[in-house]
């Protein structure tokens, strides 16, 4: 993995800031508080609105957590998988700043009673955030343990009020051409925009999350600013990006990965090390931690989330892979 240190202080967490903050939380365990504002904070990110930098940076409850050493911030920051602006780890990084994703709006429709289009502002305006931390395990078999700010995603669903026939949930990424280099790519295999999906009952599940923040700052722009999903018990591909559609639907919606190619990459997705890539094997995985150090450890099914078992119960993990 190609590191890029950059020691600035508009790129770079200090180590020790970030360890310190990392301390004072550690210890107090789940629902612990997070020490807001204190110093994992950083980058004076340009375009982040006053009120977005504020409600991420004060919050306070943290709901989710885990005994695993955190990634370092540079890692989270530098090493990224989204196609939009390439397909080379460090290119989400390199031309995070063509893009400006703010003002942002979502529009949410399909089978629900409260269809509607609602800005990123009024959508967090009634919602306390939370901290939570969590394992992120990507498909290509490296992994990260990530301090996401953000809401519970089935909270935000109900508030548009899905009906009886709303089966599934379709996401989709923002299209913008001139600020994202690799949706003009000619050759790109993506057919743009990246769309994913969950099951009506997954996206409820409460640990299915909608990101704003991360490390106590609003978004960078390579993890998906300014909201982006986060499905810990799932490969990191169904974490989609800079969201800006959500649709309740009645038939499973297409994914970008099962679009590309359906026997290596299905709708499901969930971390499972007994059923190997085709390309490779998914019983281990490399570890990114903290201070850089990569170790490989084994993988787990659900990626340790065994409190969604449940939702797959009669289901066949080998077929609907
Ligand atoms: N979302 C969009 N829109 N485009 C992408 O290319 N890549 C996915 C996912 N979300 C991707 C995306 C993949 S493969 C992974 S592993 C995670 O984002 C990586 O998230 P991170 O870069 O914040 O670690």
């Amino acid at each position: 993995m190609a590191r890029i240190i950059i020691d600035t202080e508009n790129h770079v967490t200090p180590q020790s800031a970030f360890l310190s903050r990392r301390q004072i939380i550690q210890g107090a365990g789940a629902l612990a508080l997070t020490s807001a504002g204190a110093s994992y904070s950083m980058a004076a990110q340009g375009k982040v609105p006053g009120w977005l930098d504020k409600k991420v940076g004060s919050t306070v409850y943290r709901s989710y957590s885990t005994d695993e050493a955190l990634t370092d911030p540079q890692d989270a920051k530098q090493y990224n998988n989204y196609y939009e602006f390439g397909t080379g780890k460090d290119d989400p990084y390199k031309f995070a700043h063509e893009f400006n994703p703010y003002p942002w709006e979502i529009e949410v429709g399909g089978e629900c009673d409260k269809p509607g289009v609602i800005s990123l502002e009024d959508l967090l305006s009634s919602q306390m955030l939370e901290e939570r931390i969590y394992r992120l395990r990507c498909v290509e078999a490296w992994s990260m343990v990530l301090p996401w700010t953000g809401i519970e995603l089935g909270k935000v669903l109900q508030k548009f009020q899905p009906n009886s026939r709303a089966k599934y949930v379709a996401f989709e990424t923002i299209i913008r051409k001139d600020e994202m280099r690799g949706q003009k790519d000619a050759f790109s295999f993506i057919d743009w925009p990246y769309v994913e999906g969950l099951r009506l009952d997954e996206a409820m599940h409460p640990l299915a999350f909608l990101a704003v923040g991360m490390y106590g700052e609003a978004l960078p722009v390579q993890n998906g600013a300014p909201i982006r999903l986060v499905v810990p018990w799932k490969y990191g591909f169904k974490s989609i990006k800079a969201l800006v559609r959500i649709r309740f639907v009645e038939q499973q919606p297409p994914t970008t990965w099962n679009l590309s190619n359906a026997k290596e990459y299905g709708f499901y997705s969930n971390v499972n090390p007994d059923r190997s890539h085709p390309r490779w094997s998914q019983a281990t995985e490399r570890r990114i931690g903290a201070n850089g150090k990569i170790k490989r450890i084994p993988t787990n099914l659900f990626n340790g989330y065994d409190e969604v078992a449940g939702l797959y119960d009669k289901m066949d993990l080998g077929t609907f892979f």
